[in-house]
């Protein structure tokens, strides 16, 4: 048996009762490093109690391969975990949980169009977002500050300040967690929608089959690196009411990408909770949309309501705002509470090192009283924004 794990951790490293190593009488040469029974606390920023039956750390795109060779745990079910930032916790995870730890952030290219920039899934967002400022390949500064891994941005197609992800992504390379087969994924494979993507929904077809017909690669894909195209000429994407504020503010009309990253850094500072601080996953409802009707009904009951007309002809409401005049702002089930400053955000109130903090039970009880309440005084049901696990 392999003395050495998958990073040159030696055995002996391996300490207490819940680790060890992944090697077993059938397979030898394994390289990779399991671990039974881990606090997944550390590991999801809502802070909340639960344990990983198994997790182990993917590092590098062999130790994937590794791990769908071994008799026991290869063929098992398996959920990817990236940062943790937008899942609710609701028990302790069976699915063998894969830690993707992917590092690595490059220029792949300079066309005259673009600059297409490559990193691992398990970089920090916005430390990448940071480095391809520093680096002089402007374009993702509008999503500054979003908690989670790169890995995990194009599962949600994240977004924020006029700028989602799929306006700036090129491609992803990924692994079939069936069939170990590795394939490249366009935009138009990914299906992006409003915090929606291909990687979000159910199917049956072998994943690495499924992505010429886009149907659903939840749960059976990990993706290993993503690559973005940031569009030169460098054009600022303004008309943000929060951002138009700080341009009056500081008397600037032509903002540099470096200003527009620093003030979505105080907005995003200043209205939402930092997680290492207060447990949270971001906004816990997409914003609905409704039809022209819909809205005038509610305009004609509530004309405050705060509403975006999209150029399909629908409308987008503000859930924070229908959250928020139910009453809703700072109440609280339990450790699970709705956040003072914004409404559309649920926090833990508790946690931290003690191990207390609001289970996934309570973030749910407390999300469906909201979906409840919502539903009652404006008809509309509020959606989940993030994966309920
Ligand atoms: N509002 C209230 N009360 C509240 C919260 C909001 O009246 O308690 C009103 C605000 O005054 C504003 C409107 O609702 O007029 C919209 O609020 P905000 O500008 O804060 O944006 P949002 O629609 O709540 C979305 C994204 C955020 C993203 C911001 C900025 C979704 C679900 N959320 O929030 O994304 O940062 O726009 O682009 O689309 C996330 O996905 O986790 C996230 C934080």
């Amino acid at each position: 048996m392999s003395v050495t794990g998958a990073r040159g951790l030696k055995k002996w490293a391996l300490t207490g009762p819940d680790l060890r190593e992944g090697a077993c009488p059938q397979c030898d040469n394994l390289r990779m490093l399991v671990e039974k029974n881990v606090p997944l606390q550390a590991f999801n920023t809502f802070h909340i109690v639960a344990k990983a039956h198994t997790l182990v750390r993917i590092a590098h795109e062999s130790e994937v391969h590794d791990l769908l060779m071994h008799p026991e745990w290869g063929a098992a079910p398996k959920f990817v975990l990236g940062g943790g930032s937008n899942i609710v916790l609701t028990g302790d995870v069976k699915p063998v949980v894969l830690k993707v730890e992917i590092k690595g952030q490059r220029l792949v290219a300079e066309t005259a169009k673009a600059f297409i920039v490559e990193a691992g899934a398990g970089e920090d967002w916005h430390d990448f977002v940071a480095w391809t400022l520093a680096q002089g390949y402007p374009g993702l500064e509008n999503l500054a500050l979003i908690p989670g891994t790169v890995g995990a941005s194009p599962v949600q197609n994240i977004g924020a300040y006029g700028v989602e992800l799929q306006d700036r992504f090129e491609s992803l390379d990924a692994v079939d967690l069936q069939t170990g087969k590795g394939f490249t994924l366009n935009a138009a494979q990914c299906a992006f929608g409003y915090r929606d993507s291909v990687f979000k929904h159910g199917g049956t077809t072998p994943a690495s089959e499924a992505v010429h017909q886009v149907v659903g690669l939840k749960d059976r894909v990990l993706i290993l690196r993503v690559r973005f195209a940031l569009p030169k000429p460098w054009k600022p994407v303004l008309g943000y009411a929060d951002l138009d504020k700080k341009m009056a503010e500081h008397a600037c009309t032509a903002p540099t990408a470096q200003q527009i990253f620093d003030w979505v850094c105080e907005i995003r500072r200043a209205k939402l909770p930092d997680p290492q601080v207060i447990g949270n996953a971001g906004s816990f409802f997409k914003n609905p949309t409704v039809t022209p009707e819909q809205c005038a009904d509610i305009i004609a009951r509530d004309p405050k309501v705060v509403h975006y007309r999209l150029a399909d002809g629908s409308v987008k409401l503000a859930a924070g705002w229908l959250i928020d005049s139910c009453g809703w702002r700072g109440k609280s089930v339990g450790q699970a509470g709705v956040y003072e400053k914004q409404a559309l955000v649920l926090v833990n109130r508790g946690g931290g090192s003690n191990g207390l903090g609001a289970t996934g039970g309570e973030v749910m009880t407390l999300a469906r009283a909201i979906q409840t309440s919502v539903y009652e005084r404006f008809g509309i049901r509020l959606e989940p924004e993030p994966v309920i696990v």
